[in-house]
Order: structure tokens, then sequence, then C-alpha cells
């Protein structure tokens, strides 16, 4: 099964990608980015308007340059919250412009349940066509 690859600043994105069973979630941090995929993975971030929070942006972005693991993203589920408009889920969509991966999903908070059967089916999405 692909893995999950996630940010969480404040525990929402850890909650919606805790409800995924069957699968290895690996959490990054500004103090742990430095970590190799070797296998397929699907990239989980929160929004954090980048002028405010451009260390979660740098940690992506870092964790992304690292070694292949930009060949092993097949995509990015973005966090984030309706009320911030135009800047709804902008991390994501920000990583999936500078480094042209697809934009999977745009969730709320933890996620509702069909947000969860999303990422479900895009985990086996990818193991069916690996
Ligand atoms: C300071 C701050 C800035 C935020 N900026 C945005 C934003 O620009 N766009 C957005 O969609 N959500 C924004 N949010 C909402 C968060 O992305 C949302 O609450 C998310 O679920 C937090 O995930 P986490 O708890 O895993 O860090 C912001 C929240 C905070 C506290």
């Amino acid at each position: 099964m692909a893995k999950i690859v996630y940010y969480s600043q404040t525990g929402q994105t850890r909650k919606f990608v805790e409800k995924i069973s069957h699968t290895e979630k690996i959490e990054i941090s500004p103090n742990h980015f430095e970590i190799e995929m070797s296998e397929s993975f699907i990239l989980v971030m929160p929004s954090y308007e980048t002028n405010v929070h451009p260390i979660v942006i740098d940690t992506a972005a870092d964790f992304l340059e690292t070694a292949d693991n930009i060949s092993y993203c097949k995509g990015l589920f973005g966090g984030g919250n309706r009320n911030f408009a135009e800047l709804f889920c902008i991390t994501a969509k920000t990583l999936s412009k500078e480094y042209d991966l697809p934009m999977l999903h745009a969730f709320e908070f933890q996620g509702s349940p069909l947000d969860v059967k999303k990422l479900e089916e895009e985990l086996l999405n990818i193991e069916h066509n690996n």
C-alpha cells in the first residue's frame, strides 16, 4: 500500500490521516524531514498562509527535495479552512504548482468521512497503477 506523509502543526491533519488503516503514516516536521522514501506516497499538508508560516512550506519543500522523494510523490491532499477563501489549501496548492505534482483533493480540518474515503481510494489507485 502506498504510504502517507504528512505535516501537522496543531493535530488536525494527524487526526485525519489516523483514520486510514492498513498503511504507514510518516510525520514530517521542521526537525524531521530528511527521510528517504523508496515507495509511493501521498503528501498531506495543512495550510498556513505563507507569510504566516513559511516554515511549513519550507519543511515540505526540504522533504520533497531529499533524495528521490519527488519521484515517489503521487500527489497532494490539502487541509485547510474554507474561511480563508482564495487562500483555502494554499500550502498544498503552492507545492503542487512548484513541484508539478497533482492536487488530488482539498479538505477541511480533520476531514469528513467522504474525505477519508477519497484518500483511501487514491491510495488504492496508486497501488493498482504501480
Ligand atoms: C495561523 C493560521 C493560518 C492559517 N492559514 C490558512 C490558510 O491560508 N488557508 C487555509 O485553507 N487554512 C488555513 N488555516 C487553517 C488550517 O490549515 C487548518 O486548521 C488545518 O486543519 C490545520 O492543520 P494542523 O492542525 O494539522 O496543523 C490556518 C490556520 C492558522 C492557525
